[in-house]
């Protein structure tokens, strides 16, 4: 069997090499139009950060696992074709700011149509609005060479930073589909290693409507623990304690009740909006409030973080060196898309504060291009005061005490653990005093901290006091 994978991402590059991992019969190619990308695939250095994903490449890459920007051929060779290109929320004409944007999808199955021969298995990975397959078929219909294709929707639910165990490990795999033959024949690939009563097979519809739903179910959880820690914060409750405390209510359970500056990712935002989108245009309008809700208490957990930075430190960050502690989304992944710290760190541009930034994973070049882009205005261009803020206020450093090193505070971001090796005594030395912690992962010893001298501030924690 052969497969041929469209998009070469943080979906599409994990999925595919697990795939080819787990069945050695079958040849996997993973073709893209974007040419570094497919070149870094095939090199020592992977253009995404994953535990545990090198291995799995090199294990596998050259063997029965290719990467190749000849997508026509591998579309025309291939049994069954994934579609894993992204789905951004569209950023023009109607629906801008919350619809998914089907052009790449679409961009896919035109070609599909036009170069494919014989019968092939369409499968979408990529996280669609309910009834995209419609359309997908409607595209397919017309194979000049009268291809016949049959579309199954198999969306993908690893998380970033533990792609590799998720996809080793997955809780289900969902397939949904019409034609029974062509169903069977991709749960055949993932009974390769996944138990068979995990693999959970539906009608279309309710496969792409589950994903939408899977991610809305998991973001409102993170918004509703988030609303919480601004209560705990005025009535000097523990987040955490109440995390717990709730927690332990088998109903409830305690995944993902951690508190934080706010949900990032190239999923969350995107589904719930392209899922109120959806709600809108059924006329859904209190379904779509109550989600676009989740969205909202994101932004506010965002927002209210840098204001209590500008507030704490005396009203005024202008001039003041500000360590900032991680830019991607989370831990363990070079991802910042929609992370949480470029909005931050946007608010406190504009306040002039200078920012010492340091993550271990991501580059200089895309922690201005993240900021370039929160600056853009409504024309797509960013203004000349804007750049100049960028290039004069912002210090990409080397390490986490270079970055704090004469700075007035320490904010953490992301939740890297080399940020818990750090002595409080030694980053005392180094800051500026009154030394100031904003935690914004709830990721340090903040006892530690406060007896050594810092002010932390921390999320949901109320008045920390040693
Ligand atoms: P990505 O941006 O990392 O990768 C998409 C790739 O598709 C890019 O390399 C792009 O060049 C390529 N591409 C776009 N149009 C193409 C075309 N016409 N032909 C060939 N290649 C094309 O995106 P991603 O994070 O891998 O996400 C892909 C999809 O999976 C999205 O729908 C996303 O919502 C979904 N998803 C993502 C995650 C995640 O953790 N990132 C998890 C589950 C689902
Ligand atoms: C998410 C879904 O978990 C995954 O199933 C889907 O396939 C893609 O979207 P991802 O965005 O990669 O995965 O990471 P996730 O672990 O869900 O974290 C998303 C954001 O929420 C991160 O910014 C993370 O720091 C934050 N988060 C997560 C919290 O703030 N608190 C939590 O308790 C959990």
């Amino acid at each position: 069997m052969k497969i041929c994978c469209i998009g070469a991402g943080y979906v599409g590059g994990p999925t595919m090499a697990m795939i080819a991992h787990q069945c050695s019969d079958i040849d996997v190619y993973v073709v893209d139009i974007n040419e570094e990308r497919i070149a870094a695939w095939n090199s020592d250095e992977l253009p995404i950060f994953e535990p545990g994903l090198q291995d799995v490449v090199e294990a596998n890459r050259g063997k029965n696992l290719f990467f190749s920007t000849a997508v026509d051929d591998h579309i025309r060779d291939a049994d069954m074709i994934f579609i894993s290109v992204n789905t951004p929320t569209k950023v023009y004409g109607v629906g801008k700011g919350r619809a998914a944007d089907l052009k790449y999808v679409e961009l896919c199955a035109r070609r599909i149509a036009e170069v494919a021969v014989g019968h092939k298995i369409i499968v979408e990975k990529s996280t669609l609005p309910v009834r995209t397959a419609e359309t997908i078929k409607r595209i397919l219909a017309n194979s000049p060479h009268e291809a016949t294709f049959d579309v199954l929707s198999n969306p993908e639910f690893l998380a970033e930073g533990t792609a590799v165990e998720d996809l080793e490990a997955p809780d289900r795999v969902l397939i949904g589909g019409e034609s029974k033959d062509s169903i069977q024949k991709l749960v055949d690939v993932y009974a390769n290693w996944v138990d068979r009563d995990r693999i959970l097979t539906t009608n279309l519809w309710s496969s792409e409507l589950s994903k939408l739903a899977a991610n809305a179910f998991l973001a409102q959880r993170i918004s509703s623990i988030n609303a919480m820690s601004a209560l705990c914060e005025a009535t000097q409750a523990d987040v955490d304690e109440v995390a717990h405390a709730i927690g332990q209510d088998s109903r409830i359970g305690p995944k993902f009740l951690k508190s934080s500056v706010g949900f990032g990712g190239s999923c969350f935002q995107k589904d719930i909006l392209n899922l109120v989108y959806l709600c809108e245009f059924y006329g859904l309008k209190e379904v779509a409030e109550y989600w676009e809700q989740v969205v909202k208490m994101n932004d506010y957990q965002k927002e209210r973080f840098a204001r209590n930075m500008i507030r704490t430190m005396f009203n005024t960050v202008s001039g003041k060196r500000i360590a900032i502690w991680g830019w991607a989304f989370k831990k363990d992944t070079n991802d910042t898309r929609e992370s949480a710290a470029i909005y931050v760190c946007r608010d406190l541009l504009i306040e002039q504060a200078t920012l010492a930034i340091y993550d271990p994973k991501v580059s200089a070049k895309q922690i201005k291009q993240d900021l370039e882009y929160v600056f853009k205005q409504e024309n797509g261009e960013v203004s000349e005061r804007d750049k100049n803020l960028i290039e004069n206020n912002i210090i990409i450093c080397d390490s986490a005490f270079e970055a704090a090193t004469q700075a007035h505070s320490v904010a953490v971001m992301t939740e890297w653990d080399e940020f818990k090796d750090i002595e409080p005594a030694d980053l005392y030395d180094i800051v500026f005093k009154p030394a100031f912690l904003f935690d914004g992962r709830n990721l340090l010893d903040h006892k530690a901290y406060i007896k050594q001298g810092f002010e932390v501030y921390a999320i949901g924690k109320g008045l920390l006091e040693g």
